[in-house]
């Protein structure tokens, strides 16, 4: 997948924002960067877009930037100009599409419909905007799209908030969410950066819904691994279940064999909705990862990986819920 997509897909919300104040843009930008979302789709609604877009671009230049209600050829010409990445419509528009292509930017069109849809991809469209999103028939009318567009990748918005965020992200085909819950009008007028901020913070925690997943125990061989485990059924009526590296008393305490296992006393596994994002996210915060212990499901996409270091003598590791 192309970068930006990819970063797209990582950051997973991107904040929709219609500004009317470009003198605002850069403390909203800063807001969005502080709560986890250094993304943002910029729309040609208003009139301060394009300074908006080139004042963000040049103060805040981690911010992931695109244009969103790109809906002429002049439009694209002046967000590309002014410093975006991809270009997003609330509609497909194809020869709008190819100009944006044909510039070497990414094109997000707006589709609701598999017709679009297949033009759009076709013409060489990665992700697709589906829009709106709810109003449409929301994810389930994507579960049954994508039953026949399999290749097809869905970013959507329109409806979309903390509370159903997951029901989109949950379906392997959608890339990203995106909307305009965090940057409400009256937030951004009010420079209620904090709230922007605090929003932003709690969609990202959903998103990733952090959980304890088990805790490792180093035994330290085979024998001891088992009567540990073994110890812990009994006592709490757990199922037991030997590996070839552990032995697991239920799901919450992993008994490892060898000696040399990660972590002085064991180690943690926190369970998320996406490895991958978490990484990301994680990432940001300067939390490091283990490379060669980054195990991939059959898609590509991380199951599990190591951070580096130990927290309190353990090990941790993020696992795929
Ligand atoms: C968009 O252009 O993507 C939508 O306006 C965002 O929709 P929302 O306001 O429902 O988040």
């Amino acid at each position: 997948m192309n970068d930006v997509l990819k970063r797209v897909s990582e950051i997973g919300i991107i904040p929709v924002i219609a500004i009317e104040d470009a003198s605002k843009a850069v403390p909203l930008a800063k807001a969005l960067v502080a709560g986890g979302l250094p993304a943002a789709e910029v729309t040609f609604r208003t009139a301060a877009a394009e300074d908006a877009i080139r004042a963000i671009a040049k103060e805040v230049p981690d911010m992931l930037l695109g244009a969103g209600t790109v809906l002429t050829i002049d439009q694209a010409d002046r967000a590309m100009a002014a410093g975006v990445s991809f270009i997003v419509a609330p509609g497909y528009d194809p020869k709008v599409t190819q100009h944006v292509i044909d510039k070497g930017c990414i094109m997000v069109p707006g589709t609701a419909t598999p017709g679009e849809m297949q033009q759009a991809m076709n013409q060489g469209c990665e992700v697709l905007k589906f829009f709106p999103a709810e109003a449409n028939g929301g994810v389930a009318m994507l579960k049954n799209i994508g039953a026949a567009l399999k290749t097809a990748s869905w970013m959507c918005t329109g409806g979309v908030n903390t509370k159903n965020l997951m029901d989109y992200l949950s379906y392997e085909q959608i890339s990203a969410v995106g909307g305009t819950w965090m940057v409400k009008k009256d937030l951004i007028e009010g420079e209620k950066w904090d709230e922007i901020t605090a929003i932003s913070k709690d969609a990202v925690k959903t998103m990733l819904g952090f959980s304890l997943a088990h805790v490792g125990v180093n035994c330290g061989s085979a024998e001891e691994a088992e009567k540990v485990a073994k110890a812990l059924c009994a006592l709490f009526g757990l199922e037991y279940k030997a590996g070839n590296s552990s032995n697991f008393a239920g799901k919450a305490v992993e008994c490892m064999k060898k000696p040399d296992a990660r972590g002085t006393n064991g180690h943690i596994a926190i369970g998320t909705n996406s490895v991958d994002r978490a990484i990301y996210h994680l990432g940001r915060q300067g939390v490091e990862f283990i490379e060669e212990s980054r195990v991939l499901d059959a898609k590509g996409k991380t199951k599990a990986i190591y951070i580096k270091g130990e927290i309190g003598g353990f090990a941790i590791h993020l696992m795929q819920k």
